[in-house]
């Protein structure tokens, strides 16, 4: 962040330096070498980056964010790169554990944390979001045939399933408040959501729950697998920011604009068939 400051700061330093060479230059006794100057120095100002956004993720979570070969892609690393090139910012991506993206947001150490991230109560007390530009829905995926027919089954007075979650996600935090807290269930939390539904396809787990996009992932990927069709939680995603971060306000103008012209939707549509 302090990089990028002194960036911010040397651009518009040099902006300044533009500004006086150009206004010299228009007064008639100007030497023919402060316009030469005003020209480098423009140039200069047009190749100069503004510095390197920087955005924490977990690419487990297709279609948002995943590993292909040695890159990792997917809606959020296609929007935030669309954010970076309109502002004029280089573009990097740091994968980390899901639990880690707000941490690395609010140390400096990212710019800011785009992951499929749901906005919650408990998230605002630590980070700024940005406007939404996508909904989530928390879906719980089960082995064909399964006991488990709706969320409703879940909340049984003698439910006691085995549940999956991936660490630190909207499903890992419901189904411990909602369903382990109250005795209803045991949560076997995993680093990944494809690892939590490995569990379930050797019959270690009762059920998964996480987000609907990967959940269709990965039920697509393999046989016998189910997602159910009532929804235990309908929510929102958004870039998370540092508190009172400077760039909450330029990248949120900056997603608007792409919401607007359609380049967010056009992403999604790429990567999320519609039914
Ligand atoms: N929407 C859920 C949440 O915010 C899950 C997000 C998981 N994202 C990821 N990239 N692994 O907790």
């Amino acid at each position: 962040m302090k990089k990028l400051f002194a960036t911010v700061m040397v651009m518009s330093l040099t902006a300044a330096l533009v500004g006086c060479g150009s206004s010299s230059s228009s007064e008639a006794a100007a030497p023919a070498e402060s316009t030469d100057a005003a020209v480098e120095e423009e140039a200069v100002v047009e190749e100069e980056s503004k510095g390197t956004l920087i955005m924490a993720t977990n690419a487990e979570f297709p279609p948002y964010e995943y590993h292909e070969g040695d890159a990792i892609i997917g809606i959020d690393a296609e929007i935030a790169e669309a954010i970076a090139t309109k502002l004029g910012y280089d573009f990097m991506i740091e994968d980390m554990l899901f639990d880690s993206i707000i941490p690395a947001v609010t140390s400096g150490k990212a710019s800011f944390g785009m992951a499929g991230m749901t906005v919650t109560e408990e998230r605002m007390q630590s980070v700024d979001f940005s406007d939404s530009y996508a909904t989530g829905v928390q879906v719980v995926i089960v082995a064909e045939g399964s006991a488990i027919t709706s969320v409703d089954d879940l909340f049984a007075d003698d439910a006691s399933y085995g549940i999956g979650v991936q660490t630190g996600t909207t499903g890992d935090l419901y189904a411990t408040w909602d369903l382990e807290d109250a005795g209803l269930a045991t949560i076997d939390r995993y680093n990944k959501g494809a690892d939590a539904v490995q569990a379930l396809i050797a019959g270690k787990l009762d059920c998964v729950i996480i987000d609907n996009e990967p959940a269709k992932e990965f039920v697509a990927a393999t046989e016998g697998l189910a997602i159910l069709d009532s929804e235990y939680a309908v929510e929102e995603y958004a870039i998370a920011f540092a508190k009172d971060s400077e760039l909450t306000e330029e990248v949120n103008g900056a997603l608007q604009e792409l919401i607007a012209d359609g380049t967010v939707a056009a992403i999604i549509d790429k990567y999320i068939s519609a039914e």
